[in-house]
């Protein structure tokens, strides 16, 4: 949105918003979405002639140069090394040792990393879509790692210590629970079920109980009723959301993490990357179930559930 009179191409244009309603709001709409579009289109030529770096100073010079300051409470926040690289998702420190700042990858993998491959604009789908759930979720009591987006693909989180149990709630038959159990895909559950597997990419994720996750010293008994209470929360709030979005929530997993203080709080992302989303009434899908599947049509679904 550019503000009146703000336009670093010098020529002063009034808001662009979208403006719904009456049939004259629309006009307008649909005059400011074109005047926006002009403007980006000069904007990014602009961009580019700045950026081209034509001679190779930037590349020459990166490492002196210093490095571009982010802001958070006031403190200029720096992205320091990097902590830890999973399959679509980097992690690094910053100053504040209890923040650290993701960067969300286009990489895409499948049955524990056997399929590979990206899925272009991903990275910037999930960061975004995450960053709003979570910051949805906040408003609704759960309390989220989520601190601040920066950029299209980079957010600073707060640092946890991950819970080891990857948490799967499911609404409606999909995926591995119908082919566990013999349910055809789609059949609707009376109430929402919860299941956990085990964070351990050599041993696959395996599934187990609470009672193994205790034997495991996963998690104490209190987290895993603290993690039990809102993963069901957390369901209610999303399948009330997207169901204004035309989506069915059929199931997602989720992670939780310990503050420094021990606190449990939700961790990871929510995208469709983790959720199995599908359009309410076609019950087409638009989740990375078509990736997974090979059923085409990838990126379309991603930026389609986004838009929405
Ligand atoms: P599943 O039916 O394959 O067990 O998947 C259940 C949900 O968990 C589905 O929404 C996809 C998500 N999921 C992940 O986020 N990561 C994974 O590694 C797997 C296997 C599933
Ligand atoms: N996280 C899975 C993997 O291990 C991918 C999936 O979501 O199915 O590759």
């Amino acid at each position: 949105v550019q503000r009146p009179g703000s336009g670093e191409d010098g020529i002063r244009h009034t808001a662009c918003q979208t403006v719904g309603g009456s049939k004259t709001n629309i006009n307008k709409a649909a005059f400011s979405r074109s005047h926006c579009d002009t403007i980006r289109n000069r904007k990014n030529a602009l961009k580019k002639y700045c950026f081209s770096d034509p001679f190779g100073l930037i590349s020459q010079y990166k490492n002196i140069l210093p490095k571009k300051s982010i802001y958070h409470g006031g403190i200029a926040m720096q992205k320091l090394e990097k902590l830890y690289e999973g399959k679509a998702k980097q992690v690094f420190a910053t100053n504040d040792p209890e923040i650290v700042m993701v960067h969300y990858k286009d990489d895409a993998t499948a049955f524990n990393g056997l399929k590979k491959g990206t899925i272009a604009g991903k990275g910037v789908i999930n960061n975004q879509m995450s960053n709003r759930l979570m910051a949805y979720l906040e408003k609704q009591g759960i309390p989220t790692h989520f601190v601040k987006e920066l950029s299209e693909r980079e957010t600073l989180v707060k640092k946890v210590s991950i819970v080891p149990l990857e948490v799967i709630v499911r609404n409606i038959a999909a995926g591995s629970f119908s082919k566990h159990y013999g349910v055809e895909e789609g059949v609707v559950f009376e109430q929402p079920t919860i299941e956990f597997s085990y964070k351990n990419d050599e041993l696959g994720d395996p599934l187990l109980n609470t009672y193994h996750a205790l034997a495991l010293k996963l998690a104490t008994p209190e987290e895993i009723k603290t993690i039990e209470d809102y993963s069901f929360r957390i369901n209610d709030a999303l399948k009330a959301f997207w169901l204004t979005c035309g989506v069915t929530l059929v199931d997602f997993k989720l992670e939780f993490g310990r503050l420094s203080d021990g606190t449990i709080v939700l961790a990871d992302e929510i995208s469709p990357d983790t959720s199995r989303l599908w359009d309410s009434k076609t019950h087409e899908k638009l989740d990375k179930d078509r990736f997974r599947r090979d059923l085409g049509g990838v990126e379309g679904a991603y930026a389609e559930v986004m838009q929405r």
